[in-house]
């Protein structure tokens, strides 16, 4: 069988898919994800095929490169490859849907009981050996509590498994998702996003960026909260307006918030976010434990190399 022409970015995937991939076809790897560094790359290796983390490959790449088959995404979301150019390109683009569902659940727990527990506040505390401040201090369990889940597709709905196991109420905002279906997992479906809103002791958004999603918890939604309440997001930065989120927080329209996801990643060292104790981050890491790293590239690396070969992988996601 032909040995197709792979590229890689770095950083790269995990070990096990490099392996897979130089067992059965020519591996190449650019030094970076910019887009005239990839140009230069894919047209001086013939390359049938690219595997993209979050760099982006749009229609310039796709206009400059007619070798180009397939877009291979390491992950789930695809708001970083222009699929709409690609399938007019009649270019294969793949994705892994579900390898990391469940450590991105988890992950979204650990931001619901960090946030409810004052993690980072009562570790600083015992640091800055100020271990009586406690007693100004009360947390809060998560029994009985309300989670509004936005965005109930795989990760959403595997976060509504554990936060019931929690005894919590879920409530879940997703025009996609009927009634039925929601009642079926025992959750409580909410036709306006800020009704959700003014019940909830947790939101966490799960949405993917689209149009649609693009700062759709903004200023409106945020005077809808509780200002007990908190918001996590493990969807996309910019699925959150910011800048109204800073203002929120400084009104204290809602307790504070987990973000795994920011607007800019990595973010500028100044970000008002960062003076705000109530607010605690993670480096987009939600879905990115070692097991969920090693599915994911396995996954990838082995449906790639079936687009090229001419079948049809279960996550070729613009198949006609
Ligand atoms: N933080 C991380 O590390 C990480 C890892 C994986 C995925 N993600 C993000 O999580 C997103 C969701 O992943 P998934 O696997 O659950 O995807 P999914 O496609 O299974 O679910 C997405 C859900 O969002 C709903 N939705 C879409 N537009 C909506 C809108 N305007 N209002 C309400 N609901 C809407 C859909 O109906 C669907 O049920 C991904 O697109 C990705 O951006 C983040």
């Amino acid at each position: 069988m032909k040995k197709h022409n792979i590229l890689l970015i770095h950083p790269t995937i995990q070990p096990n898919g490099v392996s897979y991939l130089e067992e059965h076809s020519n591996v190449f790897l650019a030094p970076n994800g910019d887009t005239q560094t990839l140009i230069q790359w894919m047209n001086e290796h013939s390359i049938e095929g690219v595997l993209t983390r979050c760099e982006y490959i749009g229609k310039e790449i796709m206009d400059a490169v007619p070798t180009l088959k397939v877009i291979g995404q390491h992950g789930v979301g695809l708001d970083n490859i222009d699929v709409k150019e690609a399938t007019a390109h009649n270019i294969q683009v793949l994705n892994v849907p579900d390898a990391n569902y469940i450590s991105v659940a988890e992950h979204t727990m650990m931001f619901l009981l960090a946030l409810s527990r004052s993690l980072r506040i009562n570790d600083t505390s015992v640091r800055a050996d100020s271990w009586y401040s406690r007693e100004n201090r009360y947390t809060m369990e998560l029994l009985d509590k309300t989670l509004l889940i936005v965005g109930l597709g795989r990760i959403g709905k595997a976060v509504a498994k554990l936060a019931q196991a929690f005894s919590m109420r879920v409530l879940s905002y997703d025009n996609y998702v009927p009634q039925s279906a929601m009642e079926a997992l025992g959750i409580q479906k909410v036709d306006v996003l800020e009704e959700g809103l003014s019940q909830t002791d947790f939101v966490t958004l799960h949405v993917p960026l689209t149009k649609e999603t693009q700062g759709m918890m903004s200023t409106p939604q945020f005077e809808a909260m509780k200002n007990t309440a908190y918001l996590i997001n493990m969807g996309r930065g910019p699925v959150v307006d910011e800048d109204a989120l800073v203002a929120a927080l400084q009104q204290g329209q809602l307790a504070g918030a987990g973000l795994d996801v920011l607007n800019v990643e990595p973010p500028a060292a100044d970000h008002p976010l960062f003076q705000m104790d109530q607010v605690i981050f993670t480096p987009h890491i939600g879905g990115d434990t070692r097991e969920a790293k090693y599915r994911t590239s396995e996954i990838l690396s082995r449906t790639v190399l079936e687009a090229l070969d001419g079948k049809s992988p279960y996550n070729w996601v613009n198949r006609s």
